[in-house]
Parts: structure tokens; sequence; C-alpha cells
């Protein structure tokens, strides 16, 4: 049937007709919450290029989970700036690392119960050349060397497993790493541990942002010899394939909104729980605008996390968490 028959505007007429006839929603508990721990206390220290993101120490981020769990939101994404970096990264897999103490101080705290902490597994944030595994000279100059990274990553993850992370996110984007983190947290007694990895990582400008929010810019090169290229789906259908066979639970596809294609394809691909992240270049590319008066903030949000779940994920890290819940609340 076509016109004057079917009459689409028909079931647009009101808003009680709209809301019937919505495919998509987003709800509080969809999102989670990215939180920079940082050293110090009652430190609350803004990230200039993302407006209404801070580092914050760990009694301030035990307050910020109290306000995520009152905003009834999914869970936190944890990231950590250490007192100090070295060579190898030892700050992310030191039991008394800044991440460790802050899961620690959020697992006592009861705003913990109702959020899933989540902690993020890579070395970019604790070597002091930025890269997110180890480093060596060779005759043809420097490599991020795969292997020997392995151990350092699951070193990491258990480390974190122990100071009560319920999921471990490796982010790194070594191969094997999955199946070398599934192995060593299986060998210390966290078999209940769930990886949500970084399944579908690509090399993207729009982490600018962040690398001043968790100082891990790298001190040369690029992340150009394990991110994927932009232009590879295929690539990253096969990277998918690759960490669930090595025993991934559950995956997150990064970045979101230039990456919707992916989203969709990683929902035909596989019945796992997908979540997708929206990085800290979308986020601020949004504040530009929202602070030059050019988008309506509160439209602009809702709607660029609606068009990520409609695309496949079934939850959205984003920096947008609180302000979205508030929306929807
Ligand atoms: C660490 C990591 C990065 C992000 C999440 N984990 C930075 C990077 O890969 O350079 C980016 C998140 C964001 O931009 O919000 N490897």
């Amino acid at each position: 049937m076509s016109f004057p028959q079917s009459r689409m505007r028909r079931l647009r007429r009101t808003e009680s007709l709209r809301a019937l006839m919505r495919e998509t929603a987003v709800t509080p508990g969809d999102l989670i919450h990215p939180i920079f721990l940082c050293p110090g206390i009652a430190v609350r220290r803004p990230v200039a290029s993302m407006p209404g993101v801070f580092n914050l120490s760990i009694d301030e981020a035990v307050r910020e989970a109290e306000e995520a769990a009152r905003l009834g939101l999914g869970g936190l994404l944890l990231f950590g700036l250490p007192e100090s970096k070295d060579e190898l990264g030892s700050g992310a897999y030191d039991d008394e690392g800044i991440v460790q103490l802050g899961l620690r101080a959020l697992k006592a705290s009861p705003a913990s119960k109702k959020l899933v902490l989540i902690a993020d597994v890579c070395l970019c944030e604790y070597t002091n050349h930025g890269h997110c595994g180890k480093v060596i000279e060779t005759a043809d100059g420097w490599i991020v060397d795969n292997d020997p990274s392995l151990d350092l990553l699951a070193r990491t993850a258990v480390s974190q497993a122990k100071a009560g992370a319920d999921v471990v996110a490796p982010s790194d984007m070594m191969d094997g790493r999955v199946a070398a983190i599934r192995r060593a947290l299986d060998a210390a007694g966290y078999q209940q541990t769930p990886i949500l990895s970084y399944a579908s990582k690509f090399a993207s400008a729009f982490y600018g942002p962040f690398r001043e929010a968790a100082d891990s810019a790298p001190q040369f090169g690029d992340r150009k010899t394990y991110q994927m290229d932009g232009a590879n789906l295929r690539e990253a259908l096969r990277e998918i394939s690759l960490d669930l066979e090595e025993g991934a639970d559950m995956i997150l596809m990064k970045p979101a909104m230039p990456y919707l294609d992916v989203i969709r394809a990683a929902r035909e691909l596989t019945g796992v729980p997908i979540g997708a992240y929206q990085v800290s270049g979308e986020y601020s590319m949004l504040q530009a605008a929202f602070q030059k008066g050019w988008l309506d903030p509160n439209r602009a949000i809702l709607e660029s996390l609606v068009s990520i779940r409609r695309a496949g994920a079934d939850f959205i890290v984003t920096y947008f968490a609180k302000e979205a819940a508030k929306l929807l609340g």
C-alpha cells in the first residue's frame, strides 16, 4: 500500500504515540561512567579538553560512585594516574597501585553493591614511554614487543581482580592477551571474573583528549602497529572472533559514533554482550558545540546514545553517563 492509504505521519501525531512506537531505549543502567583516579586527597582536577571530566583522588571517586549509584548507572570504568611511571609500567600490576587502592575503597562503599566495577587493563598510563606494552630496541628501531607484554597485562588483571574488580577490560590490543589473562585469572582462583575485551579498537584521533585526562600520550611514534586501521571492517570481525575463541565474555567496540557500522556487524556476528565506548573525542566535540550554543545538549546527548544502542550495543561507556541519567530520570 502506498499513499494515500499509507501515511507514516499517523503514528507520529502525538508524543504518546511516538513513545509507543519507539524501537530503541537508553536507560541509566546501560551506561558506564569512566573515572580517572589520581593520588592525593580531596583532588578534583578538571581535564581541560573534556569539560565536566576530572582526575579524582580516591576519596572523591568514592563520592562520585555514590552519585553514580543514586543515578542508577550500570557501573564504573576505572583508569589510574600513578605516582610515578617506569619502563615496564609496574604501577599497573602493583597490588598497592592507584587502581588497586581505588578498587578496595570503592568495594568498601555501599555504592559498589549497585555498580559493576570494571578495571581497564593497559600499561600506557604507567609506562614512561606511553605505549601499551613493553618497548624494545631492534636493529630497525623500537618496537612494542608483543609476547613479553602478555605476562605484564595478565599480572595487572590478576592484581585488579584481587583488589575487587568485578570485570577486567584489556584495552592494549596485544595479540593473545585475552587467553593470557584468562589463564592467569583461573590459576589465581578468579574463575568467576569476566573479561570485557576491547576486541575492536581502532587507532583513532578521537582518543586525543583521553591522553590528556590519563596522561598516557605515547612519547614517540603512534599506536598503529597494535590498534586497528580505521578502514578495516573485516579485520575487526577477525579480532572479535579471535578474542571470543581466547575466552572473552563480552566485547567492547571503540570508538562508537564514527564506527556504528562496525558495532552493527559485531551484533550480527555474535551473541555475546557488546559494549561500545563513546570516546573522549566524541565527548569533547559535542561539548565544544554545546559551549558555542550550536547544538542543544539535552537532545544531542540522548540522540548520540540512542544511535549507539540502535547500532547494536547493549551498554555504553560514556562521559555523558551522569548527565544522560539525569535527563532520563
Ligand atoms: C588505553 C586506553 C585509551 C582509551 C581507553 N583505554 C587510549 C588509547 O588507546 O590511546 C581511550 C578512551 C577515550 O578516548 O575516551 N589504551
